[in-house]
């Protein structure tokens, strides 16, 4: 028999010659909204938002739907987990009353799509994607089988009629997008609120992005009428500092492309049972075990019998290495009483030799360390000149910086 050969129903084109036709972003007119997503929304694009319940997953899209509303588009916002009364309410407040937003409670997908014929929005916000069922699909609402019909059929929808859409998923406190995890390779774009619930700074991280950047942050405060964009968090993480206590160091940390100025602070007392305790926030715990053992070791402190507390400022979590020095500066002033002084930033990576290594953007962190008045730095040997100003202090080890910065010795007062 011959072998056949089939004709492609599509030909394949070659790269060079393959058309772009993705649309510019359009901005909603939230800044820190459309700085985090690279200009806006991509016209048809699809974009996750996760974050905890209560995080402000539900203001933040009102806001940009009123947002996108005042720009002539017309919004739909579906979901179950609010009354269209709590909804309009809720817009009163935030100064998001506006016309062209139009609400509907069903939960059910072949109603949401019989909206989205009637209403023919350009934005569809589905809030949460956890209420939304598919009567086609066996299980609850929320569950994974219905999560991921219920996205599928809606990105279909998304596409077809070029509807700019955004789902809204609650993330389980473990920090997995339990549900809305399954749909991250559908959509175009993930981005995630975060923010500890009990101070007012929330952070809008973008994690994939088909459309631009990824690494973008937007900044917001929870406030009375809604989230309020954080254009220059210069001072948000130092305010109300006290001035010189021993145990205080500040790390110049890079967000994504974004510097902010954090102050990790420290205490350790005499620890009252046979396990001291290592208690941190806002610091990844193990980074705080593996630090104290290398003091132990490599710098010679005693910190065994000891209670050892620390904790990033302003309820931001720090997980980056730059954070290694100053925390373990912050840990050994908290010990000898010695104060670092409140016009140094440190910024390092902790080898388990003691080694203080180089972190990236080292010459963006102390621009802006100086534009808010420190005039001191801790850095690896390798680190970069200080921009005027600023005096840096160049170490090798964890033990030469505790060396250079004065704070072995007896204390200057009691800590
Ligand atoms: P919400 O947007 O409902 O969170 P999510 O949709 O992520 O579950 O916001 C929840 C909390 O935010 C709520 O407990 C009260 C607080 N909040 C403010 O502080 N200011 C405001 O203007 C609004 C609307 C809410
Ligand atoms: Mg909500």
């Amino acid at each position: 028999m011959e072998p056949t050969t089939v004709a492609p129903e599509t030909e394949a084109v070659p790269l060079t010659e393959v058309v772009t036709t993705t649309a510019a972003p359009v901005p909603t007119g939230l800044s820190e909204f459309d700085r985090a997503m690279g200009g806006g929304f991509v016209p048809g694009s699809v974009t996750l938002l996760g974050g905890e319940p209560g995080i402000g997953k539900s203001t933040l899209t009102l806001q940009v739907a009123a947002g996108m509303a005042r720009r002539e588009g017309r919004v739909l916002l579906v979901g179950a987990e609010e009354s269209a009364a709590q909804v309009r309410l809720r817009a009163e407040r935030l100064g998001a009353l506006v016309d062209g937003v139009w609400l509907a409670g069903d939960a059910d997908l072949d109603t949401v799509v019989a909206h989205l014929d009637r209403v023919g929005p350009d934005l569809l916000v589905v809030d949460s994607i956890q209420t939304v069922h598919d009567p086609a699909v066996t299980g609850v609402p929320g569950s994974t089988a219905q999560v991921r019909a219920c996205a599928h059929r809606l990105v279909g929808e998304a596409r077809r009629r070029g509807t700019t859409t955004v789902l809204v998923g609650h993330v389980t406190k473990d920090g997995s997008l339990a549900g809305p995890k399954v749909l991250e390779h559908v959509v175009d774009t993930v981005v995630e609120l975060t923010g500890d619930r009990h101070h007012a700074l929330r952070l809008l991280r973008v994690a994939k992005h088909r459309f631009g950047p990824t690494d973008e942050l937007g900044l917001f405060e929870m406030v009375a009428d809604g989230m309020r964009p954080v254009e220059d968090p210069g001072r948000l993480f130092l305010a109300d500092r006290a001035p010189d206590v021993a145990g205080s160091a500040v790390l110049p940390a890079m967000e994504g492309h974004r510097p902010l100025v954090v102050e990790l602070q420290s205490l350790v007392v005499r620890a009252t049972t046979h396990h001291p305790r290592r208690s941190s926030q806002g610091v990844d715990p193990r980074r705080l075990a593996l630090l104290l053992a290398v003091l132990e070791r490599r710098v010679g402190l005693e910190l065994g019998a000891l209670d050892v507390y620390v904790t990033a400022v302003g309820g931001v979590q720090i997980t980056e290495p730059g954070a290694d020095l100053p925390l373990a500066l912050a840990v050994t002033s908290a010990l000898t009483g010695r104060r670092l002084g409140s016009e140094t930033v440190a910024c390092g990576e902790v080898g388990l030799g003691g080694e203080v290594r180089q972190v990236a953007h080292l010459e963006r962190r102390l621009q802006e360390a100086r534009r808010l008045g420190f005039t001191r730095a801790v850095l690896p040997e390798s680190g970069p000149e200080g921009p005027p100003g600023m005096e840096v202090i160049r170490v090798r080890t964890l033990a030469e910086a505790v060396e250079a910065t004065g704070l072995l010795g007896t204390p200057e007062r009691a800590a």
